[in-house]
């Protein structure tokens, strides 16, 4: 969305503290970070006065992240009208970050294009990889106008094409199967939150208790020690991994993030799901994915020479353990050790 909007020398108003991702995407469009602040002291809610103050005649974007990465602090629909008042006002475009949607812990969520549906000015961005723990399968979707979908894909289709086929059946998958695992990781999230919240609450160190996403800020102040070498130094001495303030804008310069989750490994319901539906019960089952293209390359492949031709074969699943056999005895003994499966678009001849 930024490279179809912003021309150089514009001016984007990000939350501090806030993803640093959306400053790492300014500068080769040639555009600026300018930060609002929402301070600590009021929950991580943005400071609507010090942000209408900010505005000058080459903003072009308000950025708007609730549920908040890092805080998760959760916008109320005020502060979002508020915002959108302000953008309609200004002539600004309003990008929300919706990554964290589904990630309530308490109370409601309101989305800023629900509230002025009729805005072309006003997009939305998602991820598949919160809700659906599939942060490897690089996945999200744009919301707005026909207009900005359409410069939007061109700048896509001039770098990236699309996304790769592999991660789009995952993504249908996940769609199309039960969201039950989607409640049981947000259910686990907040008994962390609670977890955590509890023990820093004891501890003094609590800024502000979360409402959404899964992150938890820490006051480290009393450490006496900057955020980025306390950081460090529990990486060090005590192996937990925690992500400064500082990393974030300069507002939680005196805190630390928590991101109090468990690595989602194979175990994790929503993984195990997708990877399931996707792929069959890959090394299991190996049923489903109808109408696909299987394509089996003998590996390792070395690029620019030597590439085998792909044996393909349609289009059950079911085939694939005869199909690596053939394989293997094709190429001769102990020479398969790594396949790559790619399924292709759905082709309409059998
Ligand atoms: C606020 C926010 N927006 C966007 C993203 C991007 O997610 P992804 O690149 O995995 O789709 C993240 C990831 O951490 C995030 O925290």
């Amino acid at each position: 969305m930024f490279a179809a909007v912003l021309e150089q020398g514009d001016e984007v108003l990000l939350p501090d503290p806030g993803w640093p991702n959306y400053r790492m995407m300014l500068p080769w469009l040639g555009a600026r970070a300018v930060y609002y602040p929402c301070p600590s002291e009021e929950g991580f809610q943005p400071d609507l006065d010090a942000l209408g103050a900010l505005v000058g005649p080459r903003t072009k974007i308000l950025v708007v992240n609730s549920p908040n990465n890092p805080t998760g602090a959760v916008y109320p629909t005020s502060t979002l009208a508020a915002m959108i008042e302000l953008a309609q006002r200004n002539n600004l475009w309003l990008l929300s970050d919706e990554c964290y949607d589904q990630i309530l812990l308490d109370g409601t969520w309101t989305s800023p294009a629900s509230l002025a549906p009729d805005d072309a000015r006003i997009a939305t961005v998602f991820t598949f990889s919160k809700t659906y723990a599939m942060t490897g399968w690089r996945l999200g979707y744009l919301a707005g106008s026909a207009d900005l979908i359409d410069t939007a894909t061109k700048v896509l289709e001039s770098n990236s094409s699309c996304v790769s086929t592999i991660s789009q059946v995952a993504a249908e998958a996940a769609l199309d199967g039960p969201q039950d695992c989607v409640g049981e990781m947000v259910g686990a999230y907040r008994r962390r939150r609670d977890l955590v919240a509890g023990i820093l609450q004891d501890a003094e160190l609590l800024i502000a208790r979360p409402t959404g996403a899964f992150y938890i800020m820490a006051d480290v102040s009393p450490a006496g020690l900057p955020a980025r070498e306390l950081a460090f130094k529990l990486l060090r001495e005590r192996e937990v991994s925690v992500a400064p303030g500082t990393a974030f804008g300069q507002v939680a310069g005196q805190a630390v993030r928590i991101t109090p989750g468990r690595r989602f490994g194979s175990a994790s319901p929503a993984r195990t799901q997708i990877s399931r539906r996707a792929f069959g019960g890959w090394g299991n089952s190996c049923t489903g994915v109808p109408n696909r293209k299987l394509f089996v390359y003998p590996a390792p492949v070395e690029l620019g020479r030597n590439r085998p031709t792909p044996r393909s074969v349609w289009p059950d699943m079911q085939l694939l353990r005869p199909i690596l056999t053939m394989v293997a005895r094709s190429l001769g003994p102990g020479r398969l050790r790594l396949v790559v499966v790619k399924f292709a678009q759905k082709l309409d001849r059998p």
